[in-house]
């Protein structure tokens, strides 16, 4: 009965799709359990690119059941547009299957996101602007809508109205922003209702018992330990738990269960939106790693920000998410360096620091210590096993092993499906 969990070790956007889809085929389920579609997962395959969202990456394989769990946020009319867009390419999502429990973005979710964001000015967080952050806040305020509701019409409009009565007062008298109807959300959702109902279903009973049964889960987090809610750089983070505890909560699967924590790190260190950043090249060299490692948000196509490997933030989600397993991607991106620098410590305020500082502050004024390694010329996106990669990669692969706490498992070498070297199996 193995359960197990894929963690971005990261700020998000490490290839976690790349390693959901080369699990597919040893795979039953695939579950999302946070997030929303602030998410960005591309998958290549073949020739063709899928860029998902909101739907588990398990969706591309036929034999996956693709799960969304109840502590996602889904915004029902990205959803659907995302179903049709599969199915325009020949791809079914008839088996998808949407938690009860989880909860719905509202038009005002979205109003509020962008607004509140423009009033922060230079504090802003730097959000994706669907409507995320403020969907959690009314869940945890016990004024969500959960999908649930689209099956009884007489509670959705209910709770459309409590929500709107208070969160129009909001927006017309605190931002000055024109108030949502009520009835023309009910008729909205009302619409999506009727899609979406063959999909929805008491998806912990379901994944529990396949559990029992010996089939194999795979809970796939969006985002990345440094953007989770409690872990990460508190404010500049996303509002719900991509941490492996989150799979347990997000999932309703106990973790008693979970049999690996795989956390997906990528040989350099990229973040979109605001916060501190260690490590973070605002160089040529920050341009040439954006350039050659494609680093666009695949959301919101906003450049990401780059910089060299940091072994603190590795060995932080090592520990916070009790990783087993790492999956090292993007490896061939840094072909051609003469020299890496890998942070390997922080200087605070005069201070050695091997761990993360305690307070924002400290995390802020944290300036990185940098050890350099031999790089290597070849062109290593040919490569079929660890043995194949110049010795010099190899080594660059072994430190990072070291540093991190944990062993590397499976390595990206290009973004292609069979362009993964692995090391030993992942479930
Ligand atoms: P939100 O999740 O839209 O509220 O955005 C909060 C922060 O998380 C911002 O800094 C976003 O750029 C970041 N973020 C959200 N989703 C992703 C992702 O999938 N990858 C990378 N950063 C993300």
């Amino acid at each position: 009965m193995p359960a197990v969990v894929l963690v971005g070790a990261q700020w998000g956007d490490e290839g976690k799709g790349k390693a959901t889809d080369l699990l597919g085929g040893e795979v039953d389920y695939v579950v999302r359990y946070q997030g929303g579609n602030n998410a960005g997962h591309t998958v290549v395959i073949g020739d063709q690119k899928y860029a998902l969202h909101l739907l588990p990456t398990g969706v591309l394989s036929p034999e996956v059941v693709p799960v969304i769990g109840n502590g996602v946020v889904i915004d029902p009319g990205v959803l659907l547009a995302e179903i049709d867009g599969l199915l325009e390419r020949g791809i079914s999502c008839d088996r998808l299957l949407i938690s009860a429990n989880a909860h719905l973005i509202m038009p005002h979710h979205k109003a509020l996101d962008k607004v509140t964001e423009r009033y922060l000015g230079k504090a802003r967080i730097g959000t994706t602007g669907r409507g995320i952050g403020p969907a959690y806040g009314d869940k945890i305020a016990r004024m969500g809508v959960r999908v649930q509701d689209l099956l009884d019409p007489g509670i959705l409009g209910q709770k459309i109205d409590v929500a709107l009565n208070e969160k129009n007062q909001v927006l017309t008298k605190v931002y000055n922003r024109r108030g949502i109807d009520p009835a023309k959300v009910l008729e909205e959702y009302l619409g999506y209702a009727e899609r979406l109902k063959p999909h929805i279903a008491d998806t912990s009973l379901i994944l529990n018992q396949a559990l029992d049964e010996g089939k194999v889960v795979l809970l796939e987090g969006g985002q990345g330990n440094l953007l989770d809610i409690d872990h990460g750089t508190y404010p500049f983070v996303t509002s719900s738990s991509p941490t492996s505890g989150g799979a347990c909560i997000g999932s309703g699967i106990p973790p008693t269960r979970l049999t690996r924590v795989i956390g997906i790190l990528k040989a350099y260190t990229t973040r979109v939106g605001s916060g501190p950043f260690p490590t973070e090249l605002t160089d040529e060299m920050g341009d040439w790693l954006r350039t050659t490692g494609g680093e666009y948000g695949v959301t919101t196509g906003r450049n990401r920000r780059c910089g060299w490997f940091d072994a603190i933030i590795a060995r932080y989600a090592t520990r916070v998410n009790g990783v087993t397993d790492f999956f090292l991607t993007k490896l061939d991106v840094l072909s051609g360096l003469e020299r890496i620098p890998v942070c390997v410590a922080y200087d605070v305020d005069g201070e050695r620091h091997e761990e993360i500082p305690m307070t924002q502050t400290g995390f802020h004024h944290a300036k990185p210590i940098y050890e350099e390694f031999p790089g290597w010329e070849e062109d290593i996106t040919e490569a079929k096993s660890f043995e194949d990669l110049p010795k010099n990669a190899q080594d660059y692969v072994r430190t990072l092993e070291e540093l991190s706490g944990a062993r590397i498992s499976a390595i990206g070498v290009g973004p292609g499906r069979d362009q993964t070297l692995s090391l030993r199996p992942l479930i």
